[in-house]
């Protein structure tokens, strides 16, 4: 089957969850461009959008229409080429709402799994839970037809187990979109020991159709992306803990937070990020691959008291951040969790906060935020001169900031020694990409 053939009819289970609904933005998208092919025209088309939480699933409806128009506005030029042959059509807004029209109509959404039997390729993006995607894989193959393709969006689990536990034969890929998956343009494509050639090609052309970039990973738990992130997030835990016996555990994960988004030159500090991926998604990541990497720690008792108290970060429906490590006022951090007391600390930088500034040190000459460097054509010079002098200073911030960047590239190297990652650059490009550094870990800047 080609693979125009098998996006005639595909489906998206958890359709309605944070991931699962950028996936169906992107093909809803790709499958409108393809029906406007004059070779298709007077084919059937079907996007089944399942999930079980029917109030997200009308949501997603609204998301989906409203996401169409702002996609449709920005492609005018693309719509008029793609409606050439329509006299109706005559003002841009014409295009865009039939667009939006096109799109929308060959979508069916439900919380019923039999409804998807006659698709060709089905994207999995349920809970990362390994036990609920065996299950609902296993149950979609016993009515789906034998030749039907499966891509998961797992962001942790082994492929392999999931191959093997689902009797899928190889049928089964790891497409890693990341989040926002319409916007984020980085794609992890993980394949099972037997994972058929056609789904390889499939998915390499299904990154090409959505301009996304594809960074091979093995198949090992938590893959590059994760594999650094986790190890990332549990040194910045590790390391405010240590903290805290001078400053207290708020103090110690401000700090933290503090030197990993400014001295690091990241968008985010580390416990930032841990709110906006959720504190619970970071904890079943932990879960997950501690389940199955041996000899290596990778659980931490202060993420699941958090997780316990089910301070968990993530985001509103209206997309704004919710608290988790740090409170949020308009998607800026404003204070910090206090675990012992059960409140927030906010910060004050007149006082407690303004003290921890103090001791952190001066910022080394040449230091710019990750904002100020994003868009510039100059920023390899500017980070090379910056963390020159971050190596010759003595601040207590320049200390724990090398320390940071270092493990950050002891993670890095090992997974490509480990073989979770070809090379370095495949390390690299994860981080540039999926997660927006300015700089990969393995560099020579340390
Ligand atoms: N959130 C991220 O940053 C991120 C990034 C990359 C990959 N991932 C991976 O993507 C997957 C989804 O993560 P998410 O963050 O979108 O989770 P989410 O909780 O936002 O969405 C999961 C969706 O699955 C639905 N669901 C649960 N059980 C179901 C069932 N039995 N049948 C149908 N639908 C069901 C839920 O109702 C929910 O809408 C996970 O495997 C996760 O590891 C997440």
């Amino acid at each position: 089957m080609t693979f125009d053939e098998r996006m005639q009819n595909v489906a998206i289970i958890g359709a309605a969850g944070k991931m699962g609904s950028g996936i169906s933005l992107l093909l809803a998208q790709e499958m409108a461009r393809l029906k406007n092919k004059p070779e298709n025209k007077d084919k059937n088309y079907r996007l089944y959008l399942i999930d079980i939480n029917l109030d997200h699933l009308a949501g997603l409806q609204q998301y989906l229409r409203a996401q169409l128009v702002k996609a449709g506005e920005k492609a005018c030029v693309m719509l008029r080429e793609m409606y050439k042959d329509r006299q109706d059509l005559v003002e841009n807004q014409d295009c865009i709402n039939q667009y939006v029209e096109d799109a929308l109509s060959f979508i069916r959404t439900g919380t019923d799994l039999s409804i998807v039997k006659d698709s060709r390729v089905i994207f999995e993006a349920v809970l990362e839970k390994k036990d609920l995607k065996v299950d609902l894989l296993k149950k979609i193959d016993n009515f789906c037809g034998k030749d039907t393709l499966y891509l998961t969006n797992t962001s942790s689990i082994p492929i392999n187990i999931l191959n093997k536990e689902a009797n899928l034969n190889g049928r089964i890929i790891g497409f890693h979109f990341y989040n926002p998956p319409a916007v984020q343009k980085l794609a992890e494509l993980i394949s099972a020991d037997s994972t058929i050639q056609e789904l390889k090609d499939f998915s390499m052309e299904l990154a090409k159709r959505l301009s996304k970039k594809i960074v091979p990973s093995n198949d090992i738990a938590g893959f590059i992306g994760n594999g650094h992130f986790l190890r990332d997030g549990l040194y910045g835990l590790r390391e405010a803990k240590k903290l805290a016996e001078d400053y207290s555990l708020p103090g110690g994960l401000y700090i933290i937070n503090k030197i990993s988004q400014d001295l690091l030159v990241r968008p985010m500090g580390i416990f930032q990020l841990i709110d906006y991926v959720g504190v619970d998604v970071f904890q079943s990541i932990s879960e997950t691959i501690d389940h199955y990497i041996q000899g290596e720690d990778l659980k931490d008792d202060l993420l699941k008291k958090m997780y316990d108290k089910k301070i968990l970060g993530g985001q509103k429906s209206d997309g704004s951040q919710k608290d988790g490590f740090l409170k949020y006022d308009r998607n800026r951090p404003v204070g910090v969790y206090d675990i012992d007391k059960g409140e927030y600390k906010l910060f004050d930088p007149q006082g407690w906060s303004g003290e921890l500034d103090k001791k952190l040190g001066e910022y080394p000459v040449g230091f710019y935020a990750w904002r100020n460097l994003v868009a510039d054509p100059k920023k390899s010079d500017k980070l090379k001169t910056f963390f020159q002098n971050l190596k010759s200073s003595n601040t207590l911030g320049a200390k724990l900031a090398l320390s940071y960047l270092q493990n950050s590239k002891e993670i890095g190297e090992k997974l490509v020694k480990s073989g979770v990652a070809k090379t370095a650059e495949d390390v690299n490009n994860v981080l540039l990409n999926g997660f927006y550094h300015l700089y990969g870990p393995i560099n020579d800047y340390i």
